[in-house]
This record gives structure tokens, C-alpha cells and sequence, in this order.
């Protein structure tokens, strides 16, 4: 377009004319509400930010059912590796507010009851897409819209709502579970590195029920490896193995899911795996930043406020302590790292495979 303003293009005028400062109406009374509305109005456009680069990945995932030889997978990464870079931004801006005392936060605090940061929909858009659901969020009881501070009726519908559309987590399991590592042609020439004894094996025990993949050889060898990896004391962990790998998964992550989150980590060396364990690992980093984030900020609110109740009406700073290590989203993914090995004791993976998933250039 002819002429275009900066100011236009960016409306900045609605932005620039959006802070509303309730507790002081002349410079002369000025306090610190205009860093705490900017500040706040600062992270919700992040928030966006966010939800919007979420939206776009769970489009491609949902969309083209990823494929892995296409660049579907490095748009993800990328955009997941962007959401990377602004959580750890916002983590810092929590310093800018920190240079506000508790003393100047009373200045205004009361004006403010009781609108609360729980209030936020984009915050809780982006746990909800991410994976988290109502039931494993601490204190799923302070959502209901009854209650003053909590969310209003039409946001937490919209936060219901995007927990049943497919949630980033939701979309990483299925492809995980689709991981074609183990079809039969690649494994005729596979050696097993464990001498095979079927009794002692419930991996082999359970072939009846048992998919191809759940008795496939390389897991009895890499279980036999894990086992004797185990110190005295961590004995219990083969049979969480066997749960995690074969039996039940672990928490909403099945088996099938779990066993290419684990074959993908411990083989990421191999080409094609790049970039599979680089989405992982980006997806456990977001958790970590998260979780940073809100020990900053429950750090910072212990600061201000003690132990008062939060203005949304929350126990304040306990609460924010307890959604400290329930709220992860990633969390089975991050824990793969208990049942790994070193890497001089992994399983050799056959030519046929080797082959399949490097660059072969003659
Ligand atoms: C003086 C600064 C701040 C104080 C004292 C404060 C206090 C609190 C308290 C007490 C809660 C618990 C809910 C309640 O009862 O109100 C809360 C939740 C929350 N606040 Fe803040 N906050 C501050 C700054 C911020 C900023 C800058 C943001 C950025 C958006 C923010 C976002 C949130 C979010 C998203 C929650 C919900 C956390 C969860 O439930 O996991 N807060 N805040």
C-alpha cells in the first residue's frame, strides 16, 4: 500500500493509548502501576506470540501427519526453538519488575482486587495446548467460574475447548507411535548382543500378547544392557522398565511412544534422528523455561506480597509453589533420561537399518 504509516501498520495508538494506571490520574502521583500494566500487557503479547507459533506446529503435525523426509520437521523445530528464545526473554523481564519494592506494589495493590495474572486466558491457552489438562493442574478446584478471581465462564470454556482439539502432546505421542524403526526388513541381519534366555525375560514371556515391536529382539538386548547398568539400590527400576516400555507407558505417554522416545535419544548420532531429538529436547526445555518462569515469579510474589492471599484469591505464594511441580507438560519425555545407557553399551543396530537412516552418498 501507497504511504503507509509505522504507527498504521503497527496500530500503535491502541496499543500506546492502553494503560490505564487506576491509582494515580497526574505525574506528580505517579507510582509503579505504569510498570505493572506494561509489564503485564508485555507479556500477554508474548503469550500471543506463543500460542500463535504452538497453533502453527500443531497445524503442520495435524495436517500433513509429519513428514520426517520433508521440511515439516525443521519448520517445527524452528518454531518450537522461537518459543525457546521468548520463554527465556520473559524469564528475565521478571528482573525489570523486580525493581519494584513491596512497599510501592501497596500503593496500588488494592486497586487492583481482585483481577489476578490467574486470570489469563492466553497463559492458560498455552499450558492447555502444550498438553496440560484440568485434572492434573494443582488446585483444579480455584477454576471454577463461580469464584471471583478465576477465570470468567467464556475463557475457561475457551481453555476446556482447547484441550480437546489435539494438544502438542497429544500429536508428539502419535508420532512417536507411527516411528517405522522397527519393520521387519531392516533387523534380518541383527545381532543380538544378549545371549537369549526366555525365562528370565517377561519381554519374552508376554510374546502372545505382545506387539512385534513390544518382543522385538533389540528390546530384550537393551533391557538385559539397562539391567546391568543398574546399581544395588536402583534394582526396582528394571521392573518400572518393563511398566513404562511394555506394559502401561507412563502417565498419558503409551509404550509405543515411549520406546521411540527412547530409541531416538539413545541413537540420535544417526542422521535422520537429528532432528526427531532435537524436537524432543526443545519440548523438554520448554518445560524447564516454564517451570523457570513461574519459580521467578513465585520467588518475585513471595517478595511482594509474603504469604498474603493473592488478589485472585489463591493461598498466594503456596499455591504458586505447587503448581511448581505439577505443571509440566513434557514430563515422561524429560524422564526417558532414567532408562538410559552408555553408549558403548547399546545394542549395535543392523546394516539394513544403519543404512535406512543415514546420508548414503556414494
Ligand atoms: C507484583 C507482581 C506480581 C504479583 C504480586 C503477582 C501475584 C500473583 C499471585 C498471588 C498469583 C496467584 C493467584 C492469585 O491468587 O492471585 C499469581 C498468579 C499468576 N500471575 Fe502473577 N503476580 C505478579 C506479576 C505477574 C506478572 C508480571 C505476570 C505476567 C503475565 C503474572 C502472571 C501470572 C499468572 C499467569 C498467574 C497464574 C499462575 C498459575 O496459576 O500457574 N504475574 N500472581
Amino acid at each position: 500500500m501507497d504511504n503507509l504509516y509505522y504507527s498504521d501498520y503497527i496500530e500503535l495508538d491502541k496499543i500506546l493509548n492502553s494503560q490505564h494506571p487506576k491509582s494515580f490520574s497526574s505525574l506528580e502521583d505517579g507510582n509503579d502501576e505504569m510498570l505493572f500494566i506494561i509489564i503485564h500487557q508485555a507479556y500477554e503479547l508474548w503469550f500471543k506470540q506463543i500460542l500463535f507459533e504452538l497453533d502453527l506446529v500443531r497445524n503442520i503435525f495435524i495436517r500433513d501427519r509429519i513428514n520426517d523426509n520433508s521440511d515439516d520437521m525443521s519448520r517445527v523445530v524452528q518454531r518450537l526453538k522461537r518459543v525457546v528464545k521468548i520463554l527465556e526473554l520473559i524469564n528475565q523481564q521478571v528482573s525489570v519488575l523486580e525493581t519494584m519494592t513491596a512497599l510501592d506494589f501497596l500503593e496500588f495493590r488494592n486497586h487492583l482486587l481482585p483481577a489476578s495474572g490467574f486470570q489469563s486466558k492466553q497463559f492458560r491457552l498455552i499450558e492447555a495446548k502444550l498438553g496440560l489438562k484440568m485434572e492434573q493442574r494443582y488446585k483444579a478446584e480455584y477454576y471454577k467460574h463461580t469464584r471471583r478471581g478465576s477465570l470468567s465462564e467464556a475463557d475457561l470454556q475457551e481453555v476446556n475447548q482447547a484441550e480437546t482439539e489435539s494438544t502438542l502432546k497429544e500429536l508428539i505421542i502419535q508420532w512417536l507411535e507411527r516411528m517405522p524403526f522397527f519393520h521387519e526388513g531392516y533387523w534380518h541381519d541383527y545381532k543380538r548382543s544378549s545371549p537369549v534366555d526366555v525365562h528370565s525375560s517377561p519381554v519374552d514371556k508376554r510374546s502372545d500378547q505382545a506387539s512385534e515391536n513390544d518382543k522385538h529382539q533389540f528390546w530384550v538386548d537393551y533391557r538385559n544392557a539397562y539391567q546391568t547398568s543398574l546399581s544395588e539400590n536402583e534394582r526396582g527400576r528394571l521392573a518400572e522398565f518393563d511398566k513404562v516400555f511394555f506394559d502401561e507407558g507412563r502417565g498419558d505417554v503409551s509404550p509405543a511412544a515411549m520406546r521411540s522416545a527412547l530409541f531416538i535419544t539413545i541413537y540420535r548420532n544417526l542422521p535422520i534422528l537429528h532432528l526427531p531429538f532435537e524436537l524432543l529436547n526443545t519440548l523438554s526445555e520448554i518445560d524447564e523455561l516454564l517451570s523457570n518462569w513461574r519459580y521467578r515469579h513465585f520467588m518475585m510474589v513471595r517478595r511482594m506480597i509474603g504469604i498474603r492471599v493473592g488478589t485472585g484469591g489463591t493461598s498466594g505464594a503456596g499455591y504458586l509453589e505447587g503448581t511448581l511441580s505439577h505443571h509440566y507438560a513434557f514430563r515422561e519425555i524429560t524422564e526417558v533420561a532414567t532408562f538410559l545407557i552408555e553408549r558403548s553399551k547399546r545394542p549395535a543396530l543392523p546394516k539394513a537399518l544403519k543404512e535406512k537412516v543415514s546420508f548414503n552418498i556414494p
